[in-house]
């Protein structure tokens, strides 16, 4: 975890695992606690309908876990009486967050409900919300949360200034999200699959009014909107596990899995749709991007940014 510095382009604080300590290399560790997270995620997701996008969903839930040291906020809350979730999704992150503060009052709200589990505690109940028309909530919270939010919304200020007054005085907005273009320290992901892949992803949605760099951005829109004392942090997650470290690793082989289930169908539409390429054409850059994410020697990551501040 790192504070950031907006006018400096951050290296990550991942290193090359060059080998060099045979036990440090040895992945069979990772593989094993890799293979629980999986079976766990595959069990949750039979409960719902959408299995793969639910298996997906939750697998980041556990990626992201792991990468803020099992933290569900990081803003510094002390006993929460009221939450609110938008954007929920499975209301995955809402659930133990309501478990985590029995105490507190946590409505999630998404757009549509077609991602709600069955039972939920108590203490949680959901709404369908535009997050991005005025919110229509009688209620202010002690905390505001929102995550995975990348290319959700047309302009990501309107979502601050909704949360605004929905907050209570001294209560807090985080948001935590990932930024893209994924990045590498050294050469090796420039000029890969994946490389080239998001580079086009990002020129196509370009044509449209969905941003995919701006997730950045959201302690300057939260300072800009009037929150004080913002936090902004930075968490690094490789592509594959070809960092050094058991718990890089870990993390290296969830996403390396949560990867191959999702950008494949995820980016079809700009592709095919904006780009004007074939879906042969796409099927083979696919390829390449696969045999990247299995291949240890491009040190690519993903950065997830994570920004707190709190209403004067
Ligand atoms: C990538 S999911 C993240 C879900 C959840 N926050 C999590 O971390 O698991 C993005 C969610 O945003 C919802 N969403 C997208 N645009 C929205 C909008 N304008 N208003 C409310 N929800 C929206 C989608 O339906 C989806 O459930």
């Amino acid at each position: 975890m790192l504070p950031i510095h907006s006018t400096v382009r951050l290296r990550s604080n991942l290193e090359v695992d060059t080998g060099d300590d045979e036990s440090e290399h040895d992945l069979s560790a990772a593989v094993a606690k890799a293979s629980e997270y999986l079976k766990e995620v595959g069990g949750l997701a039979s409960k719902f309908d959408e299995k793969e996008f639910l298996q997906d969903t939750n697998l980041q839930h556990a990626i992201l876990g792991l990468l803020f040291g099992e933290m569900l906020h990081l803003a510094p809350l002390s006993t929460p009486r009221s939450a609110l979730d938008f954007c929920c999704g499975t209301s995955r992150w809402s659930i133990e967050f309501a478990q985590a503060y029995p105490g507190c009052d946590v409505m999630g709200t998404d757009i549509s409900d077609r991602l709600q589990p069955a039972t939920t505690p108590a203490n949680y109940k959901f709404q369908i919300q535009d997050a991005e028309k005025p919110w229509q909530l009688d209620t202010t919270y002690d905390y505001i949360h929102g995550r995975a939010l990348v290319a959700c919304f047309a302009d990501n200020r309107t979502v601050i200034k909704n949360a605004f007054p929905h907050l209570k005085s001294g209560g807090y907005l985080e948001i935590q999200d990932g930024i893209v273009p994924w990045r590498g320290d050294d050469d090796s992901f420039r000029g890969s699959n994946f490389d080239k892949w998001q580079n086009l992803l990002c020129e196509g949605l370009s044509q449209t009014s969905r941003d995919l760099m701006d997730a950045k951005n959201w302690g300057r829109y939260m300072r800009e909107e009037g929150f004080k004392d913002v936090v902004e942090q930075h968490f690094f997650m490789p592509i594959n596990p070809w960092a050094k470290g058991q718990r890089e690793k870990l993390i290296g082989l969830l996403c390396q899995r949560d990867w191959a289930l999702a950008l494949p169908d995820m980016s079809v539409p700009v592709f095919t749709k904006i780009l004007g390429w074939t879906k042969e054409q796409y099927d083979k850059l696919m390829e390449g991007l696969l045999r990247d994410l299995e291949n240890t020697d491009i040190h690519g990551y993903m950065e997830v940014y994570v920004a707190y501040g709190r209403k004067p």
